[in-house]
């Protein structure tokens, strides 16, 4: 099977935890693409989605899906997205795809966090992914060199700007051994609009596809 493939199949796995009726929250990237046109087959039995990009509005939409604003809802009983990383305990690494401030932001409505991936995420440590920042950009020198201070690299993600309007710092050589207390460090910064470390927003849940089959973790 092709990685793509992999991807498709693990996210088909997901609907069986949509609720009937229920909103549920949408993540971005190519991953939940595939979930979304899977998503359609059974859009008669969900009221719609809460989406976190724009990307992911126009696909839903295309399928039909009603697309529902943050506002309009209180909670969301499930969040599926994928991960650019995912540890043991259900820490990721997100932001790949530039969508990590929606993203963390429709998650955090939701009771439970569904996260699929191939097996390729799935790692001991966080880090080898460069770690996606969303900066304000006149913050983006002094957020760098705090940065270097402990040990990373940052760089500029040329030519990419996100749905907020902002650009995105990656962070390479992090070897991230505390999640929730370098995501909670990095949000002290002045600048920063997100890290894309979800450590306090972990997974509940995470599907894995692999050639064989799709591996269900129960984390909490
Ligand atoms: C987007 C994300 C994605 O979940 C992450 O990049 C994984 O994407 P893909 O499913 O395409 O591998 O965080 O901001």
């Amino acid at each position: 099977m092709t990685q793509d493939e992999i991807k498709a199949l693990v996210a088909k796995a997901a609907l069986p935890y949509v609720a009937p009726g229920s909103i549920l929250g949408v993540g971005t990237g190519s991953t939940v693409n595939h979930f979304i046109d899977a998503l359609a087959t059974m859009k008669d039995g969900i009221a719609g989605a809460v989406s976190s990009s724009n990307a992911t509005t126009a696909r839903l939409r295309s399928h039909g899906i009603k697309v529902f604003a943050t506002d309009e809802v209180e909670t969301l009983p499930l969040y599926v997205d994928g991960a650019d990383e995912i540890d043991p305990r259900g820490h990721m690494i997100k932001g790949g795809g530039a969508a990590l401030t929606r993203e963390k932001i429709v998650a955090d409505l939701a009771q439970r966090f569904l996260c699929i991936v191939d097996a390729s995420k799935r790692v001991e440590v966080l880090g080898r992914f460069p770690l996606p920042v969303e900066v304000i950009g006149m913050a983006a020198a002094q957020i760098a060199r705090r940065f270097e201070g402990i040990g990373g690299r940052a760089a500029l993600r040329e030519g990419v700007v996100t749905d907020n309007g902002h650009p995105i710092l990656d962070v390479h050589g992090l070897a991230i051994s505390d999640p929730l207390a370098l995501e909670t460090e990095i949000n002290q910064w002045p600048g920063v609009v997100t890290v894309g470390l979800f450590a306090r927003h972990k997974a509940h849940l995470c599907l894995t596809g692999t050639s064989t089959g799709v591996q269900t973790v129960l984390i909490s």
